[in-house]
């Protein structure tokens, strides 16, 4: 079994569609490892999201996922396919563009509240449990 990290963004949580995406991923053949909802801390939120540091909606986008409540999970799939997997299931970033049938197509309209994360690549997936879950083996 191979691991990503998933995030139920602030957005989700605030208009209780936590079992809806959660159902989702189950329903498609990923499985919880581990869960959590948490308030994600500024610094934690400023090295999972590193890699936009200095762009234009990098405050904004901070300041998002700390607002309130998340759920976060790392999420098994039977290979290194699996982060691709979760991508596929959440849609476009911008939810105007995802196709119907995804999480974003389906249920989110703006860019800024666009109600899940997952991984980009394995190495990622590796970078964001740790992040996450640092007493995840
Ligand atoms: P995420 O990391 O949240 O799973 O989303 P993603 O991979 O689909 O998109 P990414 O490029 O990593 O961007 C992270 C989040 O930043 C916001 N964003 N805004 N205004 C913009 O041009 C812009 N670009 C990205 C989105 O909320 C995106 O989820
Ligand atoms: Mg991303």
């Amino acid at each position: 079994m191979t691991r990503t990290l998933v995030i139920v963004k602030p957005d989700a949580i605030e208009r209780g569609l936590a079992g809806e995406i959660v159902s989702r991923l189950e329903r498609k053949g990923l499985r919880l490892v581990a869960a959590e909802l948490r308030t994600i801390t500024r610094d934690v939120a400023e090295r999972h999201y590193a890699e936009h540091k200095g762009k234009p909606f990098y405050e904004d986008l901070v300041a998002f996922i700390t607002r309130s409540p998340a759920l976060v999970m790392v999420v098994g799939g039977p290979d290194e396919e699996t982060y691709g997997v979760v991508r596929t299931l959440m849609g476009a970033t911008n939810p105007k563009q995802a196709a119907p049938g995804t999480i974003r197509g389906d249920l989110a309209v703006e860019m800024t509240e666009n109600l899940v994360h997952g991984s980009d690549s394995p190495e990622s997936a590796r970078r964001e449990i740790a992040l996450f879950f640092p007493g995840l083996g």
